[in-house]
């Protein structure tokens, strides 16, 4: 049932996105389609949709517009991420910068930054503030992870901060505005939010790990490409600062770099801390009163953890 609910929201969030980015301008229109319809898990409107239900919601045509925008939001910062981290593939196509050039692709990325505010308008100032706030959130990790690059140093502390913006922040966005327009009382909203921001979390530090050990076909994203760029779930390794090593290699720095990373153990304690996020997610989602949307949130945590791509 909250699966054939979710999977007909899921559609219309896919019409609602395809409509609204038509524009006569042709550059834009092809790359937005093009990354679009490239697929992806739509992780954030599933996570809006049933945090809805969660708190009561029975109309999910009422939330379609709302997790349109958080994907355009996050879809967004994939195309800007992708001329940030020098990415040629993502979701199993070839990206906005490599087929359109880095110029159209910080356009098409501004354009469905812009997008959003059409969608949200609706919505009223408590919501537009939500998102407004996880937005600014996600632009200041990315930035801290470039400056976190740059100096090719990332401790922990960092890198926790780091995750916590750049993707718990939209994930704990979708969960609060979904439970808040539902009428779910402060107490609900604030545990759904608190579920969504460890699942953002964990999802993160699953994401660095498949950067070192993913396959890059199953992802449909490049391997090893995160690394330069401060090292991710290194960090967790240990509390001490971790340098990327990269300018002391000389043959093949990534191949070696991740090599080195695999043997190191890095990989079994950034699991363990995504598995210590996972249960802080379950434990506040079972302060939700009981519903079948709340078992599919449960099984999402095991989705996240496991996750191969
Ligand atoms: C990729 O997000 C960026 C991260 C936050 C790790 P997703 O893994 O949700 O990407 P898509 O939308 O499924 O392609
Ligand atoms: C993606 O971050 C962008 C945001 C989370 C805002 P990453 O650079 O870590 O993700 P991938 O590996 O490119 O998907
Ligand atoms: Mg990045
Ligand atoms: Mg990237």
């Amino acid at each position: 049932m909250v699966k054939d609910l979710i999977r007909n929201g899921l559609d219309a969030v896919e019409e609602k996105l395809h409509r609204v980015v038509k524009t006569d301008v042709d550059v834009l229109d092809e790359a937005s389609h093009h990354i679009i319809g490239s697929g992806g898990k739509r992780f954030r409107p599933r996570l809006l949709f049933l945090s809805y239900l969660a708190a009561g919601g029975d109309d999910l045509d009422e939330v379609v517009p709302m997790a349109a925008a958080v994907e355009l939001v996050h879809t967004a910062t994939l195309v800007h991420d992708d001329i940030n981290d020098h990415s040629l593939t993502r979701r199993g196509k070839i990206t906005v910068h490599a087929r359109w050039g880095r110029t159209f692709a910080l356009l098409t990325g501004d354009y469905l930054f812009t997008k959003v505010y059409e969608m949200m308008a609706p919505y009223g100032a408590r919501m537009n503030t939500i998102m407004a706030e996880a937005t600014v959130l996600l632009v200041e990790g990315e930035t801290l992870q470039a400056v976190a690059a740059k100096s090719g140093q990332i401790d922990r502390e960092t890198y926790k901060k780091i995750i916590s913006r750049k993707t718990a922040s939209l994930f704990r966005a979708a969960a609060e505005m979904g439970s808040l327009v539902a009428g779910a009382d402060e107490a609900v909203a604030g545990h759904l939010s608190e579920y969504a921001h460890n699942l953002g979390l964990a999802f993160q530090i699953v994401d660095d790990v498949l950067d070192i050990v993913g396959d890059p076909e199953t992802m449909g994203k490049p391997v090893g490409a995160d690394l330069p760029q401060g090292m991710g779930a290194v960090a967790l390794h240990n509390g001490r600062k971790v340098h990327s090593g990269i300018a002391e290699v000389e043959a093949d720095p990534l191949q070696e770099l991740m090599g080195r990373l695999r043997e190191s153990g890095a990989v079994e304690v950034a699991r363990a801390e995504a598995e210590e996020m996972a249960q802080r997610a379950r434990k506040a989602l079972y302060r939700v009163p009981p519903s079948p949307a709340r078992d599919e949130m449960d099984r999402l945590i095991d989705q996240v953890v496991r996750r191969e791509h």
